[in-house]
């Protein structure tokens, strides 16, 4: 050849010597768990479209805590199915309720994981909207500023209970500020909030909905969820959290959304930064293995190394559980 050549390949002639030069790895410490939790004892109510997932009541959902841990996944994020549902969603507030009983059981269970909560209405309202629905003239809407406090009380259950972070993923504008200012005043200075901060109305959220029973009655979340054809406006609702007390921020969905996960790691350097890979992106990759056209754990290993390439320290995933073990050999 008349010309030098830079080669690249000499680096991937040994394993030993791949592993050495490799940019990006995977931690199961990293990896958040999500768990449904159902009323009842001994109940595991299999979703359909989530393959390895249920609906767990408390004592099965310490369970599969305590395995999650044993290989090392970091934290569980919390999703309650109440008993009932109405309009304000109050069993979001209840002390006895799902979520503050899960939590009190986890932590006392599983000391070393760390348990996350999700705060939002949308589980616990009769209509499936992520807060209060009012009258618009013919029309409807959330109700944004009378949905703030609701969402302060939950918070406020769930730190009560033992919540050692809460993630607020209803959109409201100002929630993150409300909920810090209730925490605050009930003594839980301490307790972060890993805020949604960047979250879109994305159709990957489709199987979600059949575990938390969550699916809105009428229209959509376009009225409160991102349009996922913005990237420069997830960087003001980024701003506007960490402004308003955020100590972690979020990006979701997770793998449609690697530039706005790297957009927000380069304008926020030092921000800890949270990614979820939600349902739909965990459901395809299922649907495929279960065909035989993927191979599972090479692409979900794969997807779960692009989101940390991308910035994200931490990852939310329904493949949490799966992935610590394979990682473990
Ligand atoms: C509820 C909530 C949703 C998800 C997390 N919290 C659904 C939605 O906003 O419609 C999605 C998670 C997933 O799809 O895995 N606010
Ligand atoms: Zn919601």
């Amino acid at each position: 050849m008349g010309f030098p050549v830079t080669r690249l390949r000499r680096l991937r002639g040994y394993p030993v010597l791949r592993d050495m030069v490799q940019e990006t790895r995977l931690d199961a410490s990293r990896f958040v768990l999500p768990l449904f939790i159902r009323p009842g004892r001994g109940e595991r109510r299999p979703i359909a479209s989530m393959p390895g997932h249920a609906q767990l009541s408390v004592d099965e959902a310490l369970k599969e805590a305590l395995r999650a841990r044993q290989v090392g996944v970091g934290a569980v994020i919390l999703f309650g199915i109440p008993e009932a549902k109405d309009a304000q969603g109050s069993a979001a507030w209840a002390e006895d309720g799902v979520i503050p009983r899960a939590v009190r059981a986890l932590r006392e269970g599983v000391p070393e994981l760390l348990v996350i909560t999700d705060v939002c209405l949308c589980e616990y309202t009769d209509h499936g909207h992520c807060g209060v629905v009012r009258r618009r003239g013919e029309d409807w809407t959330v109700d944004n500023d009378a949905t703030l406090e609701l969402l302060a009380r939950e918070a406020v259950t769930h730190a009560r209970a033992g919540a050692q972070v809460v993630a607020p993923s209803d959109m409201m504008d100002g929630r993150v500020g409300a909920i810090r200012a209730a925490l605050d005043a009930d003594g839980h200075g301490e307790v972060p909030i890993l805020s949604y901060a960047a979250k879109y109305a994305s159709a990957y959220y489709g199987p979600f909905r059949e575990a938390a029973q969550g699916t809105p009655q009428f229209g959509d979340r376009r009225g409160y969820q991102m349009d996922p054809a913005n990237g420069g406006e997830a960087l003001r609702e980024v701003a506007l959290d960490l402004e308003e007390g955020a100590d972690l921020v979020m990006v979701k969905p997770a793998l449609p959304c690697l530039d706005v996960v790297r957009r927000v790691r380069d304008a926020f350097p030092g921000v800890p930064l949270a990614a979820y890979q939600v349902s739909g992106e965990f459901a395809m990759l299922k649907a495929a293995a279960e065909r035989g056209w993927l191979d599972e754990r090479r692409a979900a290993l794969e997807a779960l190394t692009a989101i940390r390439r991308a910035g994200a320290d931490i990852i939310i995933s329904y493949y949490a559980l799966e992935a610590a073990r394979w990682l473990r050999g």
